[in-house]
């Protein structure tokens, strides 16, 4: 058994990813402030959430029907989706993955989106809707400044994605493009859409309380309604409508020095190692791509510092794993091993039996190892608790529903109740909130937002016809 010393040894040396109250509530203030930047036109060049405007105006009423296609690109898979929503809040809908290999993620733009327009023609005739001429939602989930619904320029990759030719580009001209070059593809692109606003329609469709969406998987990000008298930068053709979702970016907090006072070593080791340095500092401290590598280097330390496995006989080896091999500890791991309840430590020593290849670990060691992955997922639930009541509390209504979704929300059976423990302390008292998983938010919300632009269209061409009679 570990001595209590050896415990409370290791509680100090974590105790740097433990944010304290005080910490907290500056990363609260330090994420307002950034949000009021991000909205004004005079300061949204110095934010570091960008407060992107989505043209998202329009929310699900539950009575929508008719048949669209979606495709879905942000994560390690790309997604086709054929969706067909039924009125009453119902929807049933046909998925196709297709890979995504390093040969997509790192090529050129063209290709991507020839790719991509390939899988879409290869579904279509598959489903036997080629002949159809369907409206088609783009959940396209990477940081672009918007100019209409359909019109999108990418800022920046982020999650390991760099194709060339892309930044600055439109992406949905190259979606276009690579469309028309399909001979016999006819589909008519009319949203782009980031996940975590398809993520939130999908919610509004069941419950249109819903007025913020949040991502925590690969990336991290959220959404939220805004009225549009506080969007300085939105033009006034679109002010006669109340209501906006801005895309917040927050993955990109702390680039400003915002989480400066919560950053350690090990994040600073975690952004030197990624392919965008210096970016997104808010999502390599809390989201799915990055935290496995949080616990690697953790874990490396703690060896060496004669914390875990001080006993055990492969220590060396264990150690040059953990140094020769990043991403030896992927974040699916600190969800399975979650539900560990200690007996005889068989999920965590299934995880050691495969990276360190090591057989009958010492339970103490399991037990510390299970410390550590709780630490780091804590630390995230806890900061994205807070920047969640940033935006619960701008919103302002008496109650707000947030929609989820994400690896890392669903699969940590801890993840929820992290977040709520910091938005339970920061979240106005006036307010209420409460959060719900949605249903493939960025399938059925791409939808759904293709579903709201097509019945504006309808109503706008009704109203002039009306007008000229
Ligand atoms: C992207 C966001 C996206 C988030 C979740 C981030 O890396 O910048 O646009 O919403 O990941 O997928």
């Amino acid at each position: 058994m570990s001595t209590t010393s050896e415990l409370t040894r290791l509680r100090e040396f974590l105790n740097e990813l433990i944010p304290s109250e005080d910490q907290l509530v500056r990363l609260y203030q330090n994420f307002c402030a950034q949000i009021r930047k991000g909205l004004g036109s005079k300061t949204n060049k110095d934010a570091s959430t960008k407060c992107y405007l989505t043209y998202v105006q329009d929310f699900p009423t539950g009575n929508e029907t008719g048949k669209y296609l979606a495709l879905d690109l942000g994560g390690s898979k790309f997604r086709v989706l054929l969706i067909h929503l039924k009125g009453d809040s119902e929807a049933e809908q046909i998925t196709k993955i297709y890979d995504l290999t390093e040969r997509e993620l790192h090529s050129t733009g063209v290709e991507l989106f020839d790719y991509i327009a390939k899988c879409l023609h290869e579904f279509v005739c598959e489903q036997k809707v080629d002949n159809e001429h369907m409206p088609l939602g783009f959940t396209f989930s990477f940081p672009c400044v918007q100019t209409g619904l359909s019109r999108a320029t990418l800022v920046r990759w982020t999650k390991g994605f760099n194709c060339s030719d892309t930044v600055g580009e439109d992406i949905g001209l190259m979606l276009k493009a690579a469309i028309a070059r399909r001979p016999g593809l006819r589909i008519d692109m009319v949203a782009i859409l980031n996940d975590t606003t398809g993520t939130q329609m999908s919610c509004a469709h069941r419950n249109p309380s819903c007025n913020i969406g949040l991502i925590v998987g690969t990336g991290c990000n959220a959404c939220y309604t805004e009225k549009v008298e506080n969007c300085e930068r939105l033009d006034s053709k679109y002010k006669d409508k109340p209501k906006i979702i801005i895309n917040v970016e927050w993955g990109a907090f702390g680039e400003k020095g915002g989480v400066d006072h919560l950053f350690t070593d090990y994040d600073r080791t975690v952004d030197q190692n990624s392919i965008n340095r210096g970016s997104q500092i808010f999502e390599k401290m809390v989201s799915g791509m990055y935290m496995g590598e949080l616990v690697r280097l953790i874990l490396l330390r703690a060896v060496n510092e004669n914390l875990v496995f001080a006993q055990c006989k492969l220590r060396k080896h264990i150690t040059d794993i953990l140094t020769k091999k990043p991403h030896c500890i992927e974040t699916k791991v600190l969800s399975d091993i979650a539900n560990d309840r200690g007996d005889d430590w068989p999920l965590v020593k299934d995880v050691f039996k495969q990276v360190f290849n090591l057989n009958n670990a010492d339970p103490d060691d399991c037990m510390k190892f299970k410390f550590i992955c709780d630490v780091v997922v804590k630390r995230s639930g806890n900061m994205i608790g807070v920047t969640l009541s940033g935006l619960v509390n701008k919103v302002g209504e008496s109650f707000s529903v947030i929609g989820v979704d994400g690896t890392v929300y669903r699969c940590h059976p801890n993840f929820d109740g992290y977040m709520r423990e910091t938005l339970d302390r920061f979240v106005d008292k006036d307010y209420k909130y409460d959060m719900m998983l949605s249903e493939d938010g960025s399938g059925r919300g791409a939808a759904l937002v293709a579903a709201v632009v097509h019945r504006d269209y309808m109503e706008r061409k009704s109203l002039n016809a009306k007008l000229r009679q």
